[in-house]
């Protein structure tokens, strides 16, 4: 068996397409244009590409955008005035502090000084919280884009046994949750393993939808996935290779072709996940300059 391939990139394709017109509905109708400010502390070389990823599709789309790019020695107090600034900022509906941060810098305490009228990362407690609860607030891009990825490709989730390996606050946690909601494209049965999980294999192959975001290269091999079941490898990760001209190439957490050959459906890497997680800061910008404006 051959899988299908969930293609990321045209589905995210399709839904900017929608966005697109949104916008020009905002500013056309109520003279509204989104604003996004990234704040990007230091020079992680990961980072860089993502921030520049993220303010090119703002620029195709048309989404105002700012970039803030600080040293990686800037002190905590540094950032946090920065982000009082888009804080109050009315052309800023958005902001994104690209993580990771500098190891001096309290992460949390950063997330937690955004507003979370603004937060479009969905990371901050309020709208974690509210993620939990079952309310509406934002989503965190990533998660929100694995949903709404299999929503596009066909995959029904309710009632499916959807098993997540890894429990990060970016990945792992926030997607069993949205998941697990009492509400449309969800209502799985969920389980989450993470790297004190005992007997992993036991678990990942009982899965009908397997997540994988661990960030391990290929640790998701063909023995520990369900003949017939859909693979979403949220995994994005630099290994060495000499032949490419970077040095290095991208794999996900998954080990493509042999499980490829097993599964009902997977998404690749590059061209999966990555693509749908823009799409989606991108839809919760345009949602926080609608909800600003009461529109
Ligand atoms: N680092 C890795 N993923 C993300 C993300 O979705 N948002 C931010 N801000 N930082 C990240």
């Amino acid at each position: 068996m051959s899988a299908k391939i969930i293609d990321g990139q045209k589905i995210s394709e399709e839904i900017q397409a929608e966005l697109s017109k949104e916008i020009e509905t905002l500013k056309n109708q109520y003279g509204i244009t989104p604003g996004l400010a990234v704040v990007l502390v230091g020079e992680n070389p990961a980072s860089q590409v993502y921030v520049r990823m993220k303010n090119k599709a703002c620029h195709k789309i048309g989404i105002y955008s700012e970039q803030h790019t600080m040293p990686a020695d800037t002190k905590e107090a540094d950032v946090l005035k920065k982000i009082d600034e888009l804080n109050r900022d009315d052309r800023i509906h958005g902001i994104l502090v690209q993580l990771p941060l500098p190891s001096h810098i309290d992460e949390q305490k950063v997330i937690n000084s955004i507003l979370p009228e603004k937060d479009v990362d969905g990371f901050h407690p309020v709208n974690m919280g509210k993620l939990l609860i079952g309310l509406d607030g934002f989503k965190p891009c990533t998660p929100y884009g694995v949903q709404k990825m299999l929503v596009h490709a066909g995959i029904p989730v309710s009632g499916a046994h959807v098993v997540v390996v890894g429990r990060s606050n970016i990945v792992g946690k926030p997607v069993a949750n949205i998941l697990l909601q009492k509400q449309e494209n969800a209502n799985a049965t969920v389980t989450v393993c993470h790297s004190r999980t005992k007997n992993l294999a036991q678990l990942t192959t009982q899965a009908d939808i397997l997540i994988a975001a661990i960030g391990m290269p290929e640790m998701i091999t063909a023995d520990m996935v369900k003949e017939g079941a859909v693979v979403i490898d949220v995994g994005v990760n630099r290994v060495d290779d000499p032949s490419s001209g970077k040095g290095y190439r991208l794999v996900g957490d998954v080990k493509y072709d042999e499980v490829s050959k097993k599964c009902k459906a997977i998404s690749p890497v590059p061209g999966g996940v990555g693509p749908m997680t823009i799409t989606m800061l991108l839809y919760n910008t345009i949602q926080a300059a609608k909800n600003k404006a009461a529109v």
